[in-house]
């Protein structure tokens, strides 16, 4: 059965008076069952400038997102599967999930709090990865419902872990909400609540070819990052503690740079590429923009904004050629993740911003991807001009 709504400027108006509300329709259907016989549905989210996003409940997932290039002509631009089963499967390597309870590396899968040591699934040898093995927030079926008020319209999720799931302590109750904009954004707002001391670091994990979803590489895209430090790592790919300067490294970014212009210099490192938490110059908490993707071809271009002090930027280098969505191949290095988030192992490592959230408090976060296309040179000046001539 599908429902549909939409939120019409008539009932905003009702709602909250202030507030113009954008045009947003919502549809809700079944995406199928999980292998233990849950449901799972999905919504889908379409602005009136036609841009389409696809959300799922298992793992509270984007699986689909579609807008226009330069020439107006619309591609889905982010990797994954067509049925649950894809997402249940080995080739599933985060697409478009929401990530955690802690995401990124936990050094060995161990931590202490209060003077109790914790010890989690490794399922990254030798460390923890993503939240863990079988529960992690990715893999189960939160529960959603289609919101549509001042702070815009789009889905809750909601899921509860309890106390001891995937051996993180406390009974965590998590939120996100996603709207889609009429300035063709998804904003993503999570919030968490504990009743035990418990570290919490959530993230989407949405890979992006701007070319449209399976073309074979992101090596021509350009990419800036508005951080001028990173975390260096071991071997494991686990933080060292240190915070340096990316000046004179293949991470800098500071600058719009081709992603495949320096990457060889990667090749023989532990991340096979990209695979590297930068450190934000906005530490302030409020949201500001951190990264912007081109791709020169499409003229697509993606900006993330966020509150979060880090972004793990990802080239896609663990993608082994699986086959995703209309049957295509996602190949090493096709696809990019910018993975707005606090330092992975900030639990063992105390320089770093805490990632602990104590009973009584909120865990807050905020992303933005905003999706345009490139300017063609002076265009903005012309619009300008034409603005003012107009009066
Ligand atoms: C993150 C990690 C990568 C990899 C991917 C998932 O981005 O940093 O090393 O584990 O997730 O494949």
């Amino acid at each position: 059965m599908k429902h549909f709504f939409t939120s019409l400027a008539a009932l905003a108006l009702l709602a909250a008076s202030t507030v113009a509300q954008a045009d947003i329709s919502i549809e809700k259907s079944s995406f199928g069952k999980t292998k233990d016989g849950n449901d799972v549905d999905q919504y889908t989210l379409k602005n009136e400038a036609g841009m389409t996003v696809v959300l799922s409940t298992r793992g509270a997932t984007i699986t689909q997102i579609h807008v226009p290039d330069k020439n107006g002509k619309f591609a889905d631009v982010t990797l994954g599967f067509d049925d649950v089963a894809g997402y249940e499967g080995e080739d599933n390597q985060y697409f478009g999930n929401t990530t955690g309870r802690v995401c990124n590396r936990i050094a060995k899968g161990k931590f202490t709090i209060d003077g109790k040591e914790y010890e989690l699934a490794i399922n990254n040898e030798p460390n923890h990865l993503h939240g863990g093995a079988e529960r992690s927030l990715d893999k189960v079926v939160w529960k959603a419902k289609v919101v549509n008020d001042k702070n815009g319209s789009g889905v809750v999720f909601s899921y509860t872990s309890p106390d001891g799931e995937e051996g993180y302590p406390g009974r965590l109750s998590v939120t996100v909400r996603f709207t889609l904009t009429e300035k063709n954004q998804i904003r993503m707002a999570y919030s968490a609540k504990t009743d035990k001391a418990t570290p919490v670091n959530l993230t989407n994990h949405a890979y992006f070819n701007l070319g449209g979803a399976g073309s074979n590489t992101v090596l021509n895209h350009q990419l800036k990052l508005v951080a001028d430090k990173y975390t260096p790592t071991d071997e494991t790919l686990i933080p060292t503690g240190k915070i340096e300067s990316v000046e004179g490294t293949v991470l800098d970014f500071t600058k719009m740079k081709k992603i495949g212009a320096r990457i060889k210099k990667l090749d023989d490192t532990a991340a096979i590429g990209y695979d590297h938490n930068f450190v934000l110059n906005n530490q302030t908490g409020k949201v500001k923009l951190a990264a912007i993707l081109r791709d020169p071809e499409s003229g697509r271009v993606l900006r993330v904004s966020t509150d979060q002090p880090g972004i793990q930027f990802y080239s896609g280098n663990f993608l082994k050629g699986q086959k995703g969505k209309g049957g295509k191949e996602y190949a090493h290095r096709s696809a990019v993740c910018l993975e707005a988030q606090r330092y992975p192992n900030s639990v063992n490592i105390e320089s770093f911003p805490s990632t602990i959230l104590k009973p009584g408090e909120t865990y807050r976060q905020i992303t933005i991807y905003g999706f345009g296309v490139i300017k063609p040179k002076g265009e903005d000046k012309k619009a300008d001009s034409a603005a003012k001539a107009k009066g």
